[in-house]
């Protein structure tokens, strides 16, 4: 067999530009505000806050350094450390989970990816005169159209796949130098623009003056499960980052730089959305509609509403694509290093099977939207299996992985931690992580609290 030659990244900016990238995405600008603002706003910031440090760092820690020590795509890094540690085969189901996780998430996310570059086009065409009745119906009215939301969701792919084909180096890596820093700045200006045309005090009152009286087991869990899905941990995307990580790298600084820019992202969006929906009377609880079917109102009245709207479907859509090239990354480094498929083919053939699987979460909106069962339509389905099985789940099986099964002293090696940094995040992911998440499986699944 040849031998093979494993990417890198060229520095250590360039993997965190990558990681924030894939941290920040539809989970920071579109599902943060609108379960804050459920869960009641300020409690929920901080426990979610809790969360991102105590239990996700730590995972985040665990699964960029198994990429790392395995140096190949998920499953032949699995397969490389059970090997080395002399442990059992099943182990390697942690890296199927990152192919197939992977799989399945980018299926539903292309599609919703697809709504935000239809929306920049919406926004530009604008919102004028529009009430809340219209733009409601002219979310449905899109979402009912099959061959509408098949075309975006096969543009959003298209642009995933050519990314994604360029390689490591030419393609994730100048994507992100270049969309990171647009992104930033959009954040910055929606910002600005929240605060001098906003309810801005009001704002600030709702996300950072907790009322622990809205708390309740349920926001809880939801609040971990968020953490697990903005940090993209459990399914392939952080795996397969860390594997293109140079052994120089701190493994442990660079986790903490990654949480704090993804934690700060979804409070800027928090602060970006919130002075908007109070300024103009909308309910912050709007639910997963908050951005499509309630901002557009607020951009049909605002001066410049067509250009801030454009902008901010733009802001939406350019964090969508640095987390889907994380996805589409794990399953073509499986068919191009483990299958031997050359890259391009396998951009094209794992993407093409992707868009041909997300047409079931686009007929979950229209023609099949009748089908239902467990918890609900198809991609209702996608969602649950993925947020709250998979992603779980192979979280546990990492952090007990690591704590019990490979050597401690391989641990030591791969982060060179300070000892009393290494002590902590060991506890944290011997005890912690496995306790808490299971606790959040529970509930997800039965309904426990
Ligand atoms: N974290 C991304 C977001 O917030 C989504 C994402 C990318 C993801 N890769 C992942 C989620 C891997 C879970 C697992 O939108």
């Amino acid at each position: 067999m040849a031998i093979k030659q494993h990417a890198h990244w060229t520095s250590r900016w360039a993997f965190l530009l990558a990681a924030v990238g894939s941290a920040v995405g539809l989970g920071n600008i579109w599902k943060f505000p609108y379960e804050a603002g459920e869960g009641g706003g300020g409690a929920f910031v901080l426990i979610y806050l809790f969360f991102v440090f105590f239990i996700g760092v730590p995972v985040l820690i665990t699964e960029l350094s198994l990429g790392r020590r395995g140096q190949s795509s998920t499953v032949e890094s699995m397969l490389n450390i059970i090997g080395e540690e002399g442990k059992p085969r099943f182990w390697v189901i942690i890296g199927w989970f990152g192919v197939i996780g992977a799989f399945l998430v980018l299926s539903f996310y292309s599609v919703i990816g697809g709504w935000t570059l239809a929306y920049i086009v919406k926004a530009l065409g604008g919102f004028t005169g529009l009430g809340a009745d219209d733009i409601a119906a002219q979310f449905n009215e899109f979402l009912a159209n099959p061959i509408e939301l098949s075309l975006w969701h096969a543009a959003f792919m298209a642009l995933t796949i050519f990314i994604v084909a360029r390689g490591v180096n030419q393609g994730l890596e100048k994507a992100v130098t270049f969309l990171m820093p647009a992104l930033f700045s959009i954040m910055v200006v929606l910002v600005l623009y929240a605060a001098v045309a906003g309810a801005f005090l009001e704002t600030l009152d709702f996300l950072f003056i907790p009322d622990f009286s809205a708390l309740n087991a349920e926001v809880i869990l939801q609040a971990m499960g968020q953490s697990f899905f903005s940090l993209s941990l459990g399914l392939g995307s952080i795996m397969i980052y860390g594997s293109y990580l140079d052994r120089k790298i701190n493994i442990g600084q660079s986790a903490l730089t990654i949480a704090a820019a993804d934690s700060g992202v979804a409070l800027m969006a928090g602060l970006a959305i919130f002075p908007i929906v109070f300024a103009y009377g909308l309910e912050p609880s709007g639910g997963p509609g908050l951005l499509f079917t309630t901002l557009p109102i607020a951009f049909g009245q605002m001066p410049f509403g067509p250009l801030i709207g454009a902008l901010f479907f733009a802001l939406l859509a350019v964090a969508a694509i640095t987390s889907s090239i994380s996805l589409l990354e794990p399953v073509v480094a499986y068919l191009n290093e483990t299958r031997g498929i050359e890259r391009i083919r396998s951009s094209i053939i794992g993407g093409s099977a992707i868009f041909l699987l997300g047409l079931l979460t686009v007929l979950s909106f229209n023609a099949l939207s009748g089908v239902t069962f467990f918890k609900g339509t198809l991609f209702d389905n996608l969602d649950f299996l993925t947020n709250n099985i998979l992603m779980p789940m192979s979280g546990m099986l990492m952090a007990v992985f690591v704590g019990w099964i490979i050597k401690r002293q391989s641990m030591i090696e791969e982060l060179a931690m300070e000892s009393h940094f290494f002590a902590l995040w060991y506890f944290l992911i011997r005890f912690v992580s496995p306790v808490a998440i299971g606790l959040v499986m529970l509930e997800l699944i039965f309904d426990i609290f």
